[in-house]
């Protein structure tokens, strides 16, 4: 199939082994059911930089503003395979899920499907690339129009990319959709405020699958909900990628939701990546110190072993992202950093076998 036509298709292999992009991480992987590391990547992105205009400043605005919200991050994500993308809040995380499916401007690096530079694509290709990668968004309140009937929510992307013929038509393949997302037939007739959180993501979900894409960046699919129904929604989306073979962008503001889904998982910090490995390698091994941070935050079941944790809280906040420092943009907040931090960017480099780090001290 060919997703982009108007362009060859461009391989990983040119990279190179040395590039987080193009590297199969085995250690730490999930169990046999997770994807063939020798399989292609399915999505890859290169040196990815996303930066947005915010005005003017300085005398008679000679100085142009700009938010650095995405910065040279690198990754590939397998056919089958979820990849945890994890970072507090305004880490860049939406902005470069959105960037990867073409939804937002990029300022530099390279976005690959299936092989093929999709950076550029747009017209009638683009239209075509929708069709292979979708969006589960994070609050399934404001997401789902709420003077629509969950059959033409979920029908309208069959219908504007002509995949029914009719209404009838698209009505049945409605009602496979809602079956396969947990949700009884009547759903369809209803609107979004009849149901609870919980079911308005499994809607958002069936839309989302509608198309039956290969790649969906879940972009903190159950923060919005209760943490009773958090589990089972994460189980779904679990079950369809083992059905059907999809490949998730998981994204999430803290480690405790990805672990269970994430065959890897990458680490953001103020709009750049600081840590890429194979899920067990991530709780087991952490290397970057926000990694470690970010790890304490997560409560343990045990009472008595809770009590025994230090939470590591780093004081200050997160750099401002109109002028991010020079060198590492943790520094501020890292008690490792010395001059070296605060000078130059530390490379993102594989310290072990698929374990990518960027940070000077580790
Ligand atoms: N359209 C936009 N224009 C200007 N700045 C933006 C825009 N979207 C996001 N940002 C900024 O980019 C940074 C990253 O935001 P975002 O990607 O939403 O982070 P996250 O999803 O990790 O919370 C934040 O500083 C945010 O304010
Ligand atoms: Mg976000």
């Amino acid at each position: 199939m060919s997703v982009v036509s108007s362009r060859e298709p461009t391989f990983a292999s040119e990279a190179g082994a040395a590039r987080p992009h193009a590297t199969v991480a085995r250690r730490g992987e999930a169990g046999a059911d997770g994807p063939s590391p020798d399989a292609p990547p399915l999505v890859e992105v290169e040196g990815l930089t996303v930066h947005f205009p915010a005005g003017r400043a300085g005398f008679w605005g000679r100085q142009r503003l700009t938010v650095h919200a995405v910065e040279d991050v690198s990754f590939a994500i397998r056919p089958g395979e979820t990849l945890g993308l994890v970072g507090e809040s305004g880490s860049g995380k939406t902005t470069a899920g959105r960037a990867i499916l073409r939804r937002l401007p990029v300022t530099r690096g390279c976005i690959r499907f299936r092989g093929a530079d999709i950076t550029e694509v747009d017209g009638e290709p683009l239209r075509i690339l929708r069709e292979h990668m979708q969006l589960v968004f994070q609050d399934p309140y404001a997401s789902l129009n709420p003077r629509m009937r969950v059959l033409d929510i979920v029908a309208e992307p069959l219908i504007v990319h002509g995949r029914a013929r009719n209404r009838d038509e698209a009505a049945d393949i409605v009602h496979d959709l809602l079956e396969r997302v947990g949700l009884p037939a009547d759903a369809a007739q209803r609107y979004p405020h009849a149901f609870s959180g919980g079911q308005r993501q499994r809607v958002g979900i069936a839309r989302a699958l509608a198309l039956n894409p290969e790649f969906i960046v879940a972009d903190e699919p159950v923060s919005a909900l209760d943490v009773s129904v958090r589990a089972q929604v994460v189980n779904l989306l679990q079950d369809l990628q083992r059905e059907s073979g999809l490949s998730y962008l998981f994204i999430a503001h803290d480690l405790a939701v990805v672990r269970h889904i994430s065959h890897r998982i990458a680490i953001m910090y103020a709009g750049r990546l600081v840590e890429l490995a194979g899920r067990d390698a991530i709780y087991d091994d952490p290397r970057h110190p926000y990694t470690e941070a970010l790890l304490s935050a997560i409560p343990v079941p045990d009472p008595a072993v809770q009590r025994q944790r230090r939470r590591i809280v780093h004081t200050g906040e997160p750099p401002d992202p109109l002028h991010p420092p020079p060198g590492c943009r943790f520094q501020a907040r890292c008690p490792l950093a010395d001059a070296q931090c605060r000078e130059a960017v530390p490379p993102f480099e594989q310290r072990a076998p698929g374990h990518w780090v960027a940070c000077w001290r580790r």
